[in-house]
């Protein structure tokens, strides 16, 4: 077969010299990508299938016989390269963030009510795209040519799957510069995903194999870009949106809506369904245009995503830790499913917290298996009468574990009991208590296994003290075998007695050993974050270690001085306090410092600061800064910025169309400084 392709192709086969080779290799690499333009982004060929197959056996002849010629945009490329070992780390050179969710239609009404206060503006412009449920990947292009890309990972840093990405039919390997000129660097982001044919038809033959089917197309999708083997992912129809950008350098728009056409004068494939809304109606009716749409469309999505056109706004916005201010996920309404509850079981978490969670029949539910679910809390069952035996409706909500949504209550069989949380732990069975306030029960043995091993593997984790090597397994290992009763535990571990578990070889244990004594220099953050106290998550944990500096002024803060630091309210302050003051978790932190971990921030520009403990405000139009100069203005004299006016701020520094923050601030007797009266303070 293959012979008689290629003996008729031989004999045109007419010897070139380098300078005809390399004009025609140019040529034909040129219009290939001009015809997989047209197909796979405009989805408008104008040649057929076998004319597009000659061309590129041509080229690949071609490229035989002149290696040195080939281009790096070839679509030669795209048939997959030989097995890599593993991928590498790829550091984004900005995070890239999450969403926050909307889960209903007040949710996104606040949302805009937030962004208009903070605006100060009446009326938003916003433009909605639906929420592809794939897998989020970031490509860099150099001059124009696609040099590298990866997976999201961790937000930080992603997996190298730059050879899995070149197989990607939609994805341009060089961009076009016939409307728009390209950016010298350039960073996006996009979605990766699967249709639902190729889904099912990848499915079959995974059954044909006697391989374990997908639950879903995405991690369908996700199982075949993290493919080690890049001809396998180029054999799985893999599609690409892109939505966002990444870092761009020499390029200018003004809003969302020029983003998107620089992306298609680009070649890149984006996906057809947004909308400008000019105000939030039009976007919860767009929102809920798309819901009905949904199960029409050859691909899954998950929601909407609601963000700020103008991008000044969006920079005015700003971001928290791990999501913009200017955007939203609206999410939609979950599917539901009815089954029946075979028993109730308590669950204890890390932080003690019990769960009540429900052993289903299993069910199937968007696109995956449902065998337990989420009963929340005492409350919630009293409030929603849940009994073992009864016939629930069930429900998933994107990637949240399901829940019960209610009792078909004819359907209960005779003699069924209230379901009460146990009074003593189901692990450790010492006592289960609710203090007041609280909607859960917690087990009160700090020392209680089930809460060690997950507090042990919060604490190692990625984005707490990092401590690589030291999985889940290790953990349990460790905690099984009296080895660690407490995090301090993990500084007191020996080489020997980590070489002596199990299935771990010396050079696991003596990375393991490095990785632990590395540890002990991590930013003061991630200890905070480390140490897992209620509602103190990564976000909270940075404003503490930039404001406090050390573990030990922050055992020493009382809940008052908590709640004056912005961005900490009753309920974390509450939590910081009582944390502190158990005895078991001081004698905890003197251990840990004695162990050699005991991070310190430098705030003594904050404390020493000719704005130390001040907070300000910038509203209105300011000559002389545009936000984030002014915020970081303030900081370097010690001082903090904030977005919004509250109790706790000291000055509002307003420019000429200031509106409602001026109004609020008056009110609140904040003192309210002209752009003039602020360089002069500071010294400008
Ligand atoms: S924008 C700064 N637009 O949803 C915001 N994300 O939950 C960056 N996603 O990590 C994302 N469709 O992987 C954006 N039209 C869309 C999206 C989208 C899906 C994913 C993306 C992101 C996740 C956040």
């Amino acid at each position: 077969m293959g012979r008689f392709f290629f003996i008729p192709h031989r004999l045109h086969f007419r010897p070139m010299d380098h300078q005809q080779a390399s004009a025609k290799i140019n040529e034909l690499t040129t219009a290939l990508n001009e015809h997989n333009h047209r197909y796979y982004v405009l989805d408008d060929p104008n040649i057929s299938d076998k004319a597009y197959d000659d061309l590129l056996r041509e080229l690949q002849d071609l490229e035989l016989q002149f290696p040195d010629l080939i281009q790096p945009d070839s679509p030669s490329q795209r048939v997959g390269s030989l097995p890599s070992s593993g991928f590498e780390p790829l550091t984004h050179s900005t995070p890239m963030l999450s969403l926050e969710n909307a889960m209903n239609t007040q949710e996104l009404l606040d949302f805009d009510i937030r962004i208009r206060k903070d605006l100060e503006l009446e009326q938003i412009e916003y433009v909605v795209e639906p929420k592809l449920d794939g897998l989020g990947v970031e490509l860099i292009y150099v001059d124009g040519i696609f040099t590298a890309g990866s997976t999201r990972g961790d937000g930080l840093t992603g997996e190298n799957i730059t050879q899995n990405l070149k197989t990607l039919k939609a994805l341009p390997l060089r961009l076009r510069d016939d409307v728009r000129a390209i950016p010298p660097y350039l960073e996006v982001r996009g979605e990766v995903f699967m249709s639902h044919q190729d889904f099912d038809r990848l499915n079959q033959k995974q059954l044909k194999a006697e391989k374990a089917p997908f639950a879903n197309p995405r991690n369908a999708a996700a199982g075949s870009l993290r493919q080690l083997d890049s001809r396998i992912t180029a054999t799985r129809n893999l599609q690409v949106n892109i939505y966002a950008a990444g870092q761009i350098t020499g390029f200018k728009v003004a809003t969302h809506m020029d983003f998107i056409q620089a992306l298609q004068d680009w070649g890149f494939p984006i996906n057809d369904r947004f909308e400008l809304c000019n105000g939030i109606a039009k976007v919860i009716q767009f929102h809920q245009q798309l819901e009905t749409d949904r199960e029409s469309l050859s691909y899954d999505i998950d929601g909407t995503v609601c963000k700020v056109n103008e991008l000044t706004y969006q920079d005015q916005l700003g971001i928290r830790s791990r999501s913009p201010r200017w955007a939203i996920a609206g999410k939609f309404k979950a599917r539901q499913e009815i089954t029946k509850i075979i028993s109730i079981e308590p669950s204890v978490g890390r932080t003690g917290a019990i769960t009540p969670v429900a052993n289903l029949e299993s069910v199937h539910l968007g696109g995956v298996m449902v065998a337990r679910a989420t009963l929340h809390n005492q409350d919630e069952i009293d409030r929603k009468d849940i009994r073992e035996g009864d016939t629930v409706v069930v429900q998933r909500a994107g990637d949240v574990i399901p829940e019960v949504v209610k009792v078909i209550q004819d359907k209960r069989p005779a003699g069924t009991q209230p379901y009460l949380i146990p009074t003593h732990c189901p692990v450790c069975d010492s006592h289960v208590v609710r203090l007041e306030g609280e909607a859960k029960h917690y087990c009160q043995n700090i020392s209680c296994p089930a809460q060690i091993k997950g507090r042990i593997e919060h604490f190692v984790a990625k984005r707490c003290l990092d401590i690589d090597g030291f999985g889940s397994k290790l953990v349990s290992q460790l905690v099984d075998m009296g080895l660690i009763t407490s995090i301090a535990d993990i500084y007191t571990l020996s080489a020997d007695q980590l070489a002596s578990l199990e299935r771990m070889a010396e050079k696991s244990a003596h990375n393991i050993m490095l990785a632990i004594e590395t540890s002990k220099s991590v930013d003061l953050w991630r200890l905070i974050h480390g140490l897992g106290i209620r509602n103190v998550g990564e976000h909270i944990s940075k404003v503490l270690a930039d404001k406090y500096g050390s573990l030990t002024l922050l055992a020493e803060t009382d809940a008052a001085a908590f709640e004056a630091t912005h961005e900490i309210g009753p309920i974390v302050a509450r939590g910081l306090v009582e944390f502190f003051k158990e005895a078991d978790n001081q004698e905890l932190i003197v251990r840990l410092r004695n162990e050699g971990l005991d991070p310190h921030k430098d705030i003594s520009a904050a404390t020493d600061g000719l704005l130390a403990d001040l907070t300000f405000v910038f509203t209105g139009k300011l000559e002389h800064f545009n936000r984030d100069s002014a915020r970081e203005m303030v900081e370097s004299l010690g001082g903090t910025t904030a977005g919004t006016i509250s109790k706790k701020i000291d000055y509002l520094v307003a420019g000429p169309g200031a509106g409602s923050k001026l109004v609020k601030a008056d009110k609140l007797g904040i003192t309210v400084l002209t752009e003039a009266e602020f360089r002069e303070m500071v010294g400008l």
